[in-house]
């Protein structure tokens, strides 16, 4: 314990009555970001904030988090919300705590790398509509990918908080890049950039309570601005991670309301409360207010989400984290890939390589994009590579690594790796080492004149940038032009409590397995999933919510659960110019469901040697048409699979003499796509 912590209860030590500390532990409020990112796959409705938002600003928080990450996604794809609508009205309901962003630098709130006029306007608007506090981080820590946007919160006299994403090569911090020296480098590189405060972005829970110690400790004695810990609770370690934070003189602490704590969210703030009473970092809140909100969540608003906790597991720790040192939500997307492979029996060959294929692409941090990056290509290896090759298949966004568009990763890229990869890769063999929005061209303009006849104003323009196809959409819904559909529409407490009802009914085995034509009048069938069965549902209700997912999501819980940060789909294209038609979303699971893949074409023709899809996914596009010359080793085919965009290349040199499957066909495992004659 330092000499700056002290325990020193007073006589009156209750909640009423107790004298202020002379430095409280500050509090940033996660609920309506990241706890409901983390718990309820960003779900939550802007109306059903409104109810606690003004209780939560007597809190006394230091700032809340209400927007960024995957808000502006989730809110205009499937709640039928303007993102920005959302910011003004948290503005105006939270009038003395400030706002606080989630920021993916570059990437903003996207899943790719915006060029720099984006980057630029996006930032302006959002400090314009009321935003105090910019959270900015960067998978790979390479700030300089905050260049711009930095300098923009800057210019509008916004808070910037520099984050450092926290990740491990060991089970504690050490070894060759991920220790202390290296985090003490990193805050000093964000000092130098005029980071208003630095924050520790463990978004996996790996950081355990005595590195917090030493690590917050050394932070402190090398670094002027104030430390800030966010730390997710999915190993469990949190609560005591924040302590020792605490004790080691840690600024602020980010917590949730209790109902939208622990899991892979948050601790709670309210035993955080009562363990400082009395001490020299005495938080000064309210226990009781604090209640006050959390019987309102759970009386008027849980109600409507609960059907998204994922409740498959009785414990709410994650110990793959402990025992692998990787984000919860990056495995379980490697066992639903290799399940959906059929080589499940190989996790434990995954697990053995997956430090190796992190090793070979630059030992970067495991967070979205670059977990699924480095977790889809270790799949790939275990189940394409033999003996005398390796890194057979390779994805779109091993390539882009490899090229730099990412960033420059905490350790060089294995060369070897790195060249095979990029031989043929369409920007050049050569990898860059510039800045990577710098060879990105400017997309505002061309944004602009694509919805003139649609956007109203700058941040109408800025959804649809950032989103081409499902903020085309959300602006059609918006103007009127066209009807949104059932799904995306809010549903009441009362709704909410039928379908709960219904849920149960199905779970206890009461739900009878009907078959009721779809368009009879005043009925509507879902299919209910319970315990991976399916059960078809007739509902009558003339206004039935979305009862189909809500069952599926509580019966099969998958990864359209798991955080956002850390599943988020990853079909990232930092430089795919022009921008990939859709953004990478995250799907709902009924979304992932792919139609049934078609019937082999009958067996290619004899004479040629067959491009097989090795896995089972989605023809995107063909890199060569029939009649081509094609060399050993040219990419013929890109197959999205798991989102991650695979080449297939070809194995013999010739002509590519037939295509069997169009452009968005799915192909089922060793269908041939393509014959090369
Ligand atoms: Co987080």
């Amino acid at each position: 314990m330092t000499d700056h912590f002290q325990v020193k209860m007073t006589e009156k030590n209750y909640e009423a009555d107790r004298p202020k500390a002379e430095n409280p532990v500050k509090i940033m409020d996660l609920t309506l970001r990241d706890g409901h990112q983390s718990l309820f796959a960003t779900r939550g409705r802007t109306e059903d904030m409104i109810p606690v938002a003004e209780m939560m600003d007597n809190i006394g928080f230091w700032a809340v988090e209400v927007w960024g990450g995957a808000t502006f996604d989730t809110t205009h794809r499937f709640l039928n919300e303007d993102p920005w609508e959302r910011l003004r009205t948290m503005k105006r309901y939270f009038k003395k705590t400030p706002l606080s962003m989630l920021l993916r630098a570059q990437n903003l709130v996207g899943y790719r790398n915006y060029p720099d006029d984006v980057a630029k306007a996006f930032v302006q608007r959002t400090a314009e509509n009321g935003m105090d506090v910019f959270r900015t981080f960067d998978a790979l820590n390479d700030f300089r990918n905050f260049e711009t946007v930095v300098k923009e919160i800057k210019a509008a006299d916004k808070h910037f908080q520099g984050c450092i994403c926290y990740t491990l090569t060991e089970p504690r911090m050490g070894g060759e890049i991920y220790n202390l020296e290296f985090y003490l480098n990193k805050a000093k590189e964000l000092e130098n950039m005029g980071a208003d405060t630095i924050c520790i972005k463990d978004m996996a829970g790996l950081l355990s309570p005595y590195d917090a110690f030493e690590l917050v400790k050394a932070l402190k004695e090398t670094v002027k601005p104030p430390i800030h810990l966010h730390s997710h609770f999915t190993s469990g370690m949190s609560p005591m991670t924040h302590l020792k934070a605490i004790e080691a003189g840690v600024d602020i602490i980010d917590t949730c309301m209790c109902p939208y704590a622990y899991r892979t969210s948050h601790a709670a703030i309210e035993p955080l409360v009562v363990t400082l009473y009395g001490t020299s970092r005495d938080t000064g809140f309210s226990v009781k207010a604090l209640d006050e909100i959390n019987q309102k969540l759970e009386a008027d608003i849980l109600p409507k989400y609960k059907h998204l906790l994922d409740d498959s597991k009785v414990s709410i720790i994650d110990t793959n984290v402990l025992l692998h040192q990787t984000p919860g939500g990056m495995l379980s997307n490697l066992v639903n890939q290799l399940r959906e492979m059929d080589a499940l029996d190989r996790i434990n060959e995954v697990y053995d390589l997956l430090p190796k294929v992190r090793k070979d692409l630059g030992q970067v941090p495991l967070v979205t994009p670059t977990s699924q990056i480095v977790g889809i290509q270790t799949v790939n290896n275990v189940l394409f590579d033999d003996e005398n090759e390796s890194y057979k298949m390779t994805t779109q966004q091993v390539k882009d690594l490899c090229y730099g568009l990412y960033g420059k990763t905490a350790a060089p890229i294995n060369p070897e790796v790195q060249k095979k990869v990029l031989k043929g890769y369409p920007r050049g063999e050569e990898p860059i080492t510039c800045r990577p929005a710098e060879i990105l061209e400017p997309e505002l303009e061309k944004a602009k004149e694509d919805v003139k006849d649609l956007a109203v104003d700058l941040d109408d323009v800025l959804i649809y940038a950032i989103y081409p196809t499902t903020g085309k959409k959300f602006l059609k819904y918006k103007y009127g032009l066209e009807e949104p559909p059932e799904s995306v529409k809010p549903k009441t407490l009362e709704q909410a409590k039928k379908e709960e009802d219904l849920v149960r009914k199905a779970r206890a085995g009461q739900v009878v397995a009907k078959k009721k034509p779809e368009d009879e009048e005043g009925l509507r069938k879902f299919t209910v999933m319970v315990d991976d069965e399916p059960f078809e549902v007739s509902v009558e209700d003339k206004n039935p919510p979305v009862v189909a997912q809500v069952a599926q999501q509580t019966a099969q819980p998958s990864q359209a659960q798991q955080p956002m940060q850390q599943q988020a789909p990853v079909r990232q294209q930092p430089a795919a110019s022009p921008a990939p038609p859709s953004q990478p979303a995250p799907k709902e699971k009924a979304a992932e469901e792919k139609p049934e893949p078609k019937p082999s074409p009958a067996a290619a023709s004899a004479d040629g040697t067959p491009i097989k899809a090795p896995m089972p996914g989605t023809v995107i596009r063909f890199e060569k048409k029939i009649g081509d010359a094609v060399n050993e080793g040219d990419t013929v085919v890109i197959l999205e699979a798991m989102k991650m965009e695979n080449s297939l290349t070809a194995t013999t040199a010739g002509t590519l003499k037939s295509i069997h499957f169009k452009e968005g066909d799915s192909v089922a495992k060793n269908d041939v796509i393509c014959t090369i004659g």
